[in-house]
């Protein structure tokens, strides 16, 4: 066989294995990620902000048992939903120079940690990607698809795509209750800072079905008075924070009222609301039963219930992640967010409105 044809059938080779890889991208939908630290895969890494975690021990657990920026020991929910709807690969952080090519027909995700509903929290924070500005980049993520597979391919692919947004809790915990007497705090009281922060919230997500999705899985807040953080800084008799409790209650059904309007407007169920709430305090009334010794102790931190200030080399760390339900004193460990990924894939209604993730992919097989 001459040279000449011993590399062309090389070529066809590489062009048989390059459109497979194309067909095999193109198989999962495309999934779109927004909202913060809980969800932030690592755009944080590439702004000048204090909210990140691209430092060991974040990433223990990771298959490169490196940091990511991801706020956990190993996978955070994105990753886990990514997997559960047979992609290959996670979308990236918009942010990540990798970000290029077909990598864009994945999805991305926008997530910033320290970023609430409201422009004005996690200021602190100085340089992070605020919630319009992750849906102005969702939009020029649009016109970079479009460059590749033109605007039709490109419409299907967002309509077509899975989109998660997890924000709110930081309105409550780098806003409203970051400091006694806070602006907001001033400003509303509990209940009307809710109904602010919904009113807000709700012209996200219009402007969110307005670029095009049409399948979104919006989590309400955890327990926010119950995470390490929390019961280190003003638990209640050792309990959780009685007044971030009461946030979590008010907020929480207002939340899931506000997406069933929206989904009665559009006429379609568009917004798929996962009770974080319910599924987190599972684990922490009954720990054992999930497998973890404790709910209450952060596996990585300082101070009482390693509660105290951020995860770094010098905090302690617990030998099995596993056994944690918090990794840090905010954030879940992979353990746990594998536990409320399988409540989002198949939970009943008490986890799910109006449906869980299983039946939004047997639907959205039958209709495309
Ligand atoms: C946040 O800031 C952007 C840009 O300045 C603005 O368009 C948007 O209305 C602001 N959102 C709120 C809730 O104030
Ligand atoms: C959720 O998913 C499971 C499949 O895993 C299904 O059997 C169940 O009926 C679903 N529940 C609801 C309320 O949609």
């Amino acid at each position: 066989m001459s040279m000449a044809a011993a590399s062309s059938i090389l070529m066809i080779a590489g062009l048989v294995f390059a459109l497979g890889s194309i067909a095999s991208l193109a198989e999962a939908r495309a999934f779109f990620v927004f909202g913060d630290s809980l969800v932030d895969s690592g755009n944080n890494n590439y702004l000048a902000t204090t909210a990140r975690a691209d430092s060991p021990p974040y990433g223990i657990d990771y298959p490169t048992r490196r940091p990511t920026g991801r706020f956990s020991n190993g996978l955070n929910i994105p990753d886990i939903i990514s997997q559960q709807i047979g992609q290959s690969q996670p979308p990236l952080p918009y942010l990540s120079p990798e970000n290029n090519g077909q990598r864009l027909l994945v999805g991305a995700n926008f997530a910033s940690a320290g970023i609430g509903i409201l422009n004005d929290t996690g200021i602190q924070f100085l340089n992070v990607i605020r919630m319009f500005r992750q849906l102005d980049y969702f939009e020029e993520h649009q016109r970079r698809v479009q460059a590749i597979i033109g605007p039709q391919r490109t419409r299907q692919l967002i309509n077509q795509a899975l989109v998660l947004i997890t924000v709110g809790g930081n309105d409550f915990v780098n806003n409203y209750y970051l400091v006694p007497y806070s602006a907001r705090s001033r400003q509303y009281s509990l209940p009307d800072y809710v109904k602010y922060l919904i009113s807000e919230y709700k012209k996200l997500l219009m402007r969110l079905h307005k670029l095009g999705a049409q399948r979104v899985l919006v989590t309400g807040t955890g327990p926010m008075g119950c995470v390490p953080a929390e019961l280190a800084m003003r638990g209640t008799n050792g309990g959780c924070s009685a007044e971030l409790q009461r946030a979590a209650a008010l907020y929480n059904p207002q939340l899931v009222q506000m997406l069933q309007e929206l989904n009665r407007k559009i006429g379609k169920n568009v917004f798929v609301a996962a009770n974080t709430q319910q599924m987190h305090m599972d684990f922490i009334s009954s720990p054992q039963a999930y497998g973890f010794i404790t709910s209450k102790v952060a596996c990585c931190g300082q101070g009482p219930n390693n509660g105290l200030g951020l995860c770094t080399r010098l905090s302690n760390l617990c030998p099995n992640r596993d056994q944690y339900a918090f990794w840090d004193p905010f954030h879940p460990s992979e353990k746990a967010n594998k536990l409320i990924v399988q409540q989002i894939m198949s939970g009943n209604t008490n986890y799910m409105n109006p449906m869980n993730l299983s039946t939004i992919m047997a639907l959205d097989s039958i209709v495309s």
